[in-house]
């Protein structure tokens, strides 16, 4: 038996599809445990590019179970155009399982996301507007709509007529909205019950007897550590749980069970959305940055804030995960740039901190502590070994090893599988 969580440790976006996909063919199960169509994988197979927003990457692959764990919440439109789009191009989803517990997104969710970040003006969190953090709302506040209730026609009316009264009259009454009518909801969501039903299953008890049957369990965590509900810059978070931790709440598997944690690095940093972002570059090099690594979101097209690397919030990352590994990608983004800066620490009114602030005021005013190193300037996206990097490249890697304090396993140079540096096996 063997389980590895892939996490990613910055702001999301870092590249995690990619190491998941390499990673995927090793495995036989492969789960994602939380979040839902915000996340936005783009794999390249054989020149083939796809884009996944809910299903987990594996299922590129002939033979994986891939399951969609509890912790993640389910659109079930998105859900059905994803396997739609697979079944298309001739890839067969049959090995999807679906958690009973998962929770529904539903219209009044996506509504509500875009109202409420309207209503929060210049305080808006820059949501991806697909209904996730309506959704994990109602799933805190216990009224929510879970796959078991949806597939049981009497439970789903009942719950559906008690949330639209009250979604209904949240819409109009604060928001001044129109509200949803019960019965063309109904007849749409028993539709997709009737698609998703063959799919639904106890996940947990799937993992747990892969895992006793000595299968080897790979989990994607969706968005990164930043985002992470608890361990973020909230409020500008995401309302899942991104980090190693929540692969065990999500999935329904002991902590016991995890015998390795990988952090995805981007060789740069980006953000979308809002929120302080303390080595954002605002000048000719994040331009040179965004346009080199294509920045613009999977998601929702929007361009994504660029900066540079920050060792602080790597290390941040490490403690909240227990990284084993980092699988540093995007290296080869960096190939033209002259020299590079390696934020080693934050200065915050004179004094240097070692630590990511909790505070959003403190993070906002802190200055980083930058190490500048040479550029490599030459192309690396050949490489398929770590000593014929460019010397400047080892060191940078190494340097941001030292500072963080987690050792390198994966360096990509590029979005082929074949880009792919391995230092240690995974599993
Ligand atoms: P939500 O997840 O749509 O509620 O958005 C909350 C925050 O998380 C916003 O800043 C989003 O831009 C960010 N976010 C959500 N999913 C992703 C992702 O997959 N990559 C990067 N940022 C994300």
């Amino acid at each position: 038996m063997s389980a590895v969580v892939v996490i990613g440790t910055q702001w999301g976006d870092e590249g995690k599809g990619k190491i998941v996909d390499y990673l995927a063919e090793q495995a036989d199960v492969i789960v994602r445990y939380q979040g839902g169509n915000n996340a936005g994988h783009t794999v390249v197979v054989n020149g083939s590019e796809f884009k996944l927003h809910l299903l987990p990457s594996g299922i590129l692959y002939k033979g994986k179970t891939c399951v969609v764990g509890n912790g993640v919440v389910i659109d079930p439109a998105v859900m059905i155009k994803e396997m739609n789009g697979m079944e298309e191009k001739g890839i067969d989803t049959a090995g999807l399982r679906v958690s009973n517990r998962a929770h529904v997104i539903m219209p009044y969710h996506r509504l509500l996301d875009e109202v409420e970040e309207i209503s929060r003006a210049d305080q808006k969190i820059g949501t991806t507007k697909r209904g996730i953090g309506p959704c994990y709302m109602d799933k805190n506040a216990r009224s929510g709509i879970r796959m078991v209730d949806l597939l049981d026609e009497e439970e789903f009316c009942a719950k559906l007529k008690r949330n639209l009264e009250a979604k209904n009259h949240l819409l109009k009454a604060v928001y001044g909205t129109n509200g949803f009518d019960f019965e063309s909801m109904k007849q749409e969501y028993l539709a997709y019950a009737d698609k998703l039903r063959p799919y639904v299953v106890d996940t947990s008890a799937v993992l747990n007897e892969s895992m006793k049957a000595g299968q080897k369990i790979l989990f994607e965590g969706a968005q990164a550590t930043q985002l992470d509900l608890d361990h973020g810059t909230y409020p500008y978070v995401t309302s899942s749980h991104p980090i190693a931790g929540g692969a065990c709440i999500g999935a329904g598997v002991g902590p016991t069970k995890i015998s390795k944690v990988i952090g995805v690095v981007k060789a740069y940093t980006t953000r979308v959305g809002e929120g302080p972002f303390p080595t954002e570059l605002l000048d000719a090099t994040g331009d040179l940055i965004r346009e080199e690594g294509h920045e613009y979101g999977t998601t929702t097209g929007r361009p994504r804030r660029c900066g540079w690397l920050d060792a602080v919030v790597v290390r941040y990352a490490g403690y909240v995960s227990g990284l084993d590994y980092m699988a540093i990608t995007r290296l080869d983004i960096l190939d033209k740039l002259p020299t590079l800066k390696l934020c080693v620490a934050y200065k915050y009114k004179g004094e240097i901190i070692n630590e990511f602030p909790a505070s959003l005021k403190v993070l906002d005013q802190v200055e980083p502590v930058y190490e500048e190193m040479p550029g490599w300037q030459e192309p690396t996206s050949h490489i398929r070994s770590y000593e014929e990097l460019p010397l400047n490249a080892r060191r940078y890697l190494e340097r941001l090893s030292a500072v963080a304090d987690i050792a390198i396993g994966i360096v990509s140079v590029g979005p082929g599988r074949e880009q792919t540096i391995i230092l240690h096996d995974m599993f």
